[in-house]
């Protein structure tokens, strides 16, 4: 779901969230990355395997296949198009699941945000991204939640985002001065744990630039979504020094 809104330097840039809404089912692709990773959805609803488990099968079913040569004619419909491509959606009262190709626009930023009990794999198939990723390890206060960085380098063709509730929850990632199309593969409410009440709302923007402890944990300020776009939504990452802690 894509809306738009001006950042502070004036610029129009996209803004990407379902925030919460009840997306239409779609059922396009049929081939084995799908089938086989609904078989394991289902292994995962049924308890049979754990939230890791489900993310190391995935890996596997991914690395079982060439993944830009089995979506080629998605990617390239992504590119001639210039916007997100769904394969398969479906959601129930509890649970929802969106496999689809992600467009990013040359320069496009999507700014540092965390999640609710999703699981997602993001795979890079065309382009470069720079990608900064964090573990939520704590909330601090109300607004205030600290974070361990996980991941601040460039990601090429096949490099992988992995989130859970635990492990690399928050994230940051931005296009370079070229399109870039990535597989955003998701799956909401299925984990038992989560870090903030039931019924808190999905995704959810931070600033890292906030604050760092003395051990190098960031302490992130979450910000209502247009804040985050605002501050965030037309600045390459690279350009964004995260904070540094202070030697003593
Ligand atoms: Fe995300």
């Amino acid at each position: 779901m894509a809306g738009e809104i001006k950042t502070a330097s004036g610029k129009i840039v996209k803004m990407n969230t379902r925030a919460g809404a009840i997306l239409p089912d779609i059922d396009s692709y049929h081939e084995r990355l799908w089938a086989d990773a609904q078989a394991q959805i289902e292994r995962l609803a049924r308890h049979e395997i754990t939230p890791d488990e489900y993310i190391d099968r995935i890996r596997d079913l991914h690395h079982s296949l060439d993944l830009t040569d089995e979506l080629r004619p998605w990617i390239e419909r992504a590119l001639a198009e210039r916007k997100d491509q769904i394969l398969n959606q479906k959601t129930t009262p509890e649970r929802s699941w969106t496999m689809q190709l992600l467009y990013l626009e040359p320069n496009e930023v999507h700014p540092p945000h965390c999640h609710h009990n999703l699981i997602s794999t993001q795979v890079v198939l065309h382009g470069r991204v720079y990608a900064r990723e964090w573990d939520r390890v704590a909330r601090l206060g109300p607004d205030t939640i600290l974070l361990r960085t996980r991941t601040d380098r460039w990601f090429g063709i096949g490099d992988r985002f992995e989130t859970t509730e635990v492990s690399k929850n928050a994230h940051w990632f931005c296009a370079d001065g070229k399109p870039a199309v990535m597989l955003n593969f998701y799956i909401l409410g299925f984990q038992e744990w989560t870090f903030d009440p039931p019924g808190t709302k999905g995704r959810r923007m931070l600033d890292p630039t906030h604050g760092i402890q003395g051990d190098g944990m960031i302490v992130a300020k979450e910000l209502a979504l247009a804040e985050g776009y605002e501050r965030f939504g037309d600045t390459p990452i690279e350009h964004i020094p995260l904070p540094r802690r202070s030697v003593v």
